[in-house]
C-alpha cells in the first residue's frame, strides 16, 4: 500500500482508520472521500479530502487517477437498521458502490478492502462457534448485501486477479465518530448515557449475545489483513474477526465497576431485536488467527476502561 483512498471515511470506522493510516502511510498518501463534510472532522482537516459518491463509478476512477491510488478501503454503506427501513437505498449503496470500486480496481490496478459483517449470517446458521466457511442465508437487506458482496469480491480476486481482502466485523465501540444506524448501535449509546445520565434504555433484551470490538482493535484487523502476506491466505472475503461476546447485562455489569450509580432498564425494540436474534451469538475466527496472525487486545473491561476515560474527556464529564 503506497497510496490510498478510503470511501465511506467520516464513519464510525473511517474517521479512525483514515487517521491510523495517514499516521503509518503520511498525509498525502491518504485520500479521504465522503458523500459528506463533517466540519470538524480531524479525518478530513489532516490530508487530501474530496466529496465521491461511491455509486459514481467515473468519480471514482478519476480520483483513482488522479493521486495514483493503488489500494482503496471501501467504507461506504448502509448499516443493518437503517437498511431495514429503506433497503432499497441499502442495495444500491452497498451493491452498485461495491461493483463500481472492484470495477475500477480491475481496470485500474488496485487492491481493495471490504468490510462484511456478521449481519452476513441468518438464523440458520451455526450461532455459537459460527465456522468461518458455513450456512450463509441472512434474512435482512444488510445480510444479502453483505454476502452478494463476499462472493463478489472472491469472483474479481479468482476472475481478474484484483487483491480482494476483507474481514466480518462485529459490532464496533468506539468514542470518536457515532455509530451510523447498526443493530449494535447500543453498545456505544450505553457509555454515552452511563456518563450524563448514569442510566440507559436498551433496545436489545437480556440475553441477546453479540460479538463486539473496541474500536482499536478493528482499525488493526483492517491494516493487518491488507498487509498479511498473500502466500499464507487460504480465505480473502471475508474472515470471521472477534474480540468479545456479550449480552446487554455484561456491559451493565463492566460499567458498573466504573460507575456503581448506573442502571439499565430495557425497552425492546422488535425490528432491530430481530436482526441481532438473526446473528450468531458468537464467532469462531481461528482462520483469522492462523492466516494472518489475528489478535485483538482489548476485552470488556479493558475497552470499558477506556471508552470511560476517553469519552469524560471529550464530553467534559467528571466521574
Ligand atoms: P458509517 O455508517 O458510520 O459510515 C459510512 C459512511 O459512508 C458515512 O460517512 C456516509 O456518509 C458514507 N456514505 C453513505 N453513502 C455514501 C455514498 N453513496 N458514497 C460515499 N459515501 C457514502 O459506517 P461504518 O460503521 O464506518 O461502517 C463502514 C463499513 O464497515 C460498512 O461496510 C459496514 O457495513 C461495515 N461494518 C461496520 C460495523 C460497525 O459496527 N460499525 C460492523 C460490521 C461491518
Ligand atoms: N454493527 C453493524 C450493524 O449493527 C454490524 O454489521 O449493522
Amino acid at each position: 500500500m503506497n497510496r490510498i483512498l478510503i470511501t465511506g471515511s467520516l464513519g464510525q470506522i473511517g474517521s479512525e482508520l483514515a487517521l491510523e493510516l495517514r499516521k503509518r502511510y503520511g498525509n498525502d498518501n491518504v485520500v479521504v472521500t465522503d458523500i459528506r463534510r463533517v466540519e470538524g472532522s480531524k479525518a478530513m482537516e489532516s490530508g487530501p479530502f474530496e466529496l465521491l459518491d461511491c455509486t459514481d463509478a467515473n468519480a471514482i476512477a478519476d480520483l483513482v487517477k488522479k493521486y495514483r491510488v493503488d489500494t482503496i478501503y471501501h467504507l461506504a454503506a448502509i448499516l443493518s437498521a437503517n437498511a431495514e427501513k429503506n433497503p432499497q437505498l441499502a442495495w444500491n449503496i452497498n451493491i452498485n458502490g461495491l461493483y463500481n470500486v472492484l470495477e475500477v480496481a480491475r481496470e485500474l490496478k488496485c487492491s481493495v478492502f471490504t468490510p462484511s459483517s456478521i449481519g452476513a449470517f441468518g438464523p440458520t446458521t451455526p450461532k455459537d462457534g459460527t465456522p468461518q466457511d458455513t450456512i450463509q442465508r441472512p434474512t435482512t437487506m444488510y445480510g444479502v448485501t453483505k454476502v452478494s458482496g463476499e462472493l463478489l469480491c472472491d469472483y474479481y480476486h479468482k476472475r481478474f486477479g484484483v487483491d480482494t481482502r476483507g474481514v466480518r466485523y462485529p459490532g464496533l465501540i468506539s468514542y470518536v465518530a457515532p455509530p451510523g444506524g447498526g443493530t449494535t448501535d447500543y453498545a456505544v449509546e450505553i457509555y454515552y448515557e452511563a456518563l450524563k445520565n448514569k442510566k440507559y434504555t436498551c433496545y436489545l433484551k437480556k440475553g441477546t449475545h453479540l460479538d463486539m470490538m473496541y474500536m482499536p482493535d478493528g482499525i488493526k484487523a483492517a491494516i493487518d489483513v491488507m498487509e498479511a502476506d498473500p502466500n499464507k491466505l487460504i480465505h480473502r472475503n471475508a474472515f470471521n474477526v472477534t474480540a468479545m461476546n456479550f449480552a446487554p447485562e455484561d456491559i451493565e455489569a463492566a460499567i458498573k465497576k466504573v460507575i456503581p450509580e448506573f442502571t439499565m432498564d430495557y425497552d425492546v425494540d422488535p425490528v432491530r431485536q430481530d436482526i441481532a436474534d438473526s446473528w450468531p451469538n458468537y464467532m469462531d475466527d481461528s482462520s483469522a488467527r492462523e492466516e494472518w496472525g489475528w489478535k485483538p487486545n482489548y476485552d470488556l473491561d479493558s475497552m470499558t476502561d477506556d471508552m470511560i476515560e476517553k469519552l469524560s474527556k471529550k464530553l467534559n464529564i467528571n466521574i
